[in-house]
């Protein structure tokens, strides 16, 4: 078990410690873990936030753990150079196109959720969101018109074979869940999104089992708060699933609660919390590390198969909540340690 850790900035080393105390506290045999630099961090230290060294180590790792990037420090940098290349860097070049982000709903957690209760209390959903292609990855720039203006560019495109392999990894998950898929989309305007639509009914033929259904991205962002509790898998490209995952944490109560994990084809898979590096509390101990532990955990199930620890790392961090102990993203006063403490003591 080869795991490559980049804690990267911000809220990044802490809340990475505390999974990390996390997986050493199994005692599973083989663990080996590594360290890099990632971000801002990187560009300190070797001048650029996804050194050679850390992309060698990355792919001769079994998996990754990954804090956060995002340093305000960095921001007048060429956008190359900048933090979140990191992160872009590391999906495109390791092959991570699927990302996976569930949210659902702890019991107890009813209260912290910007929903009411009745609404936010049957959240169980699953958002997978493309991560190799859209307009993330499409050429882009800054071009000055010919009357002088300066005008922003960026190309978003998706190859059908794009849509089709994430298309499968979104019916998949339906099949071991509840067996509904939603395609989100905005194929009311987007000719990207007009194939995406096509190419989704295409594959759902091999589903038969799969109900299928599709929205417009705005109405799904409306739904989200609406009614969430309709859903059970979203599958959609990279730049509506970065924003909708956003919005489902706070359905649940916290972005400080959101695991995500990004997998390519074969086991290799990065995993790290939803949340960015938080610079206003960095170093304060106040981050809530949750997100991380929970990543640890599906990166146990996911790159290991390892199905038995991971659920019992989830089972410790629901123990931990339902004993009302919680950060301060969530009203409590339980810094970031307090809070590793806890789900130790519970494992
Ligand atoms: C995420 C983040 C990243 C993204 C940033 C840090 C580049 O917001 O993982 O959701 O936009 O994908
Ligand atoms: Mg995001």
């Amino acid at each position: 078990m080869k795991i490559a850790v980049f804690a990267g900035d911000g809220i990044g080393p802490e809340v990475t410690g505390e999974a990390v105390r996390v997986l050493e506290a199994l005692g599973l045999p083989g663990l080996a873990l590594t360290y890099g630099d990632v971000g801002g961090a990187a560009w300190r230290r070797h001048g650029h936030p996804l050194p050679e060294e850390t992309l060698a180590m990355a792919r001769a790792s079994d998996a990754i753990l990954f804090g956060a990037v995002g340093d305000f420090a960095c921001d007048h940098l060429e956008r190359h150079l900048r933090p979140e290349q990191a992160i872009l860097g590391l999906r495109k070049q390791l092959g991570l196109f699927a990302n996976l982000r569930p949210a659902k709903m702890f019991a107890g957690m009813e209260d912290a959720s910007a929903l009411r209760p009745e609404i936010s209390g049957a959240i169980d959903l699953l958002i997978i969101r493309e991560l190799n292609g859209d307009v993330y990855f499409g050429e882009k720039g800054v071009r000055t018109l010919d009357d002088g203006r300066r005008q922003g560019w960026d190309l978003m495109s998706y190859a059908e074979d794009e849509v089709r392999r994430i298309a499968h990894v979104g019916f998949r998950a339906a099949m071991g869940r509840r067996k509904m898929l939603c395609s989100v989309d905005k194929a009311n305007v987007l000719e990207t999104s007009q194939l995406w639509r096509d190419v989704v009914i295409e594959v759902a033929a091999e589903y038969p089992e799969v109900t299928l259904s599709h929205m417009y991205v705005d109405n799904a962002a409306m739904q989200l708060v609406r009614n969430p509790g309709q859903f059970d898998v979203i599958v959609t490209g990279n730049l509506f699933g970065d924003i909708l995952s956003d919005q489902a944490s706070m359905c649940v109560g916290s972005i400080g609660l959101l695991a995500s994990a990004a997998l390519a084809e074969g086991s290799m898979g990065l995993y790290e919390p939803i949340h960015g590096s938080a610079p206003d509390i960095a170093g304060k101990g106040l981050a809530n590390p949750m997100a991380a532990i929970l990543s640890a955990a599906m990166m146990l199930r996911h790159s290991f198969d390892l199905e038995a620890p991971a659920a019992r790392i989830e089972a410790a961090v629901a123990e931990v909540l339902r004993a009302g102990i919680r950060g301060a993203d969530l009203g409590g006063s339980h810094g970031c340690r307090a809070i590793g403490d806890a789900v130790l003591a519970r494992l």
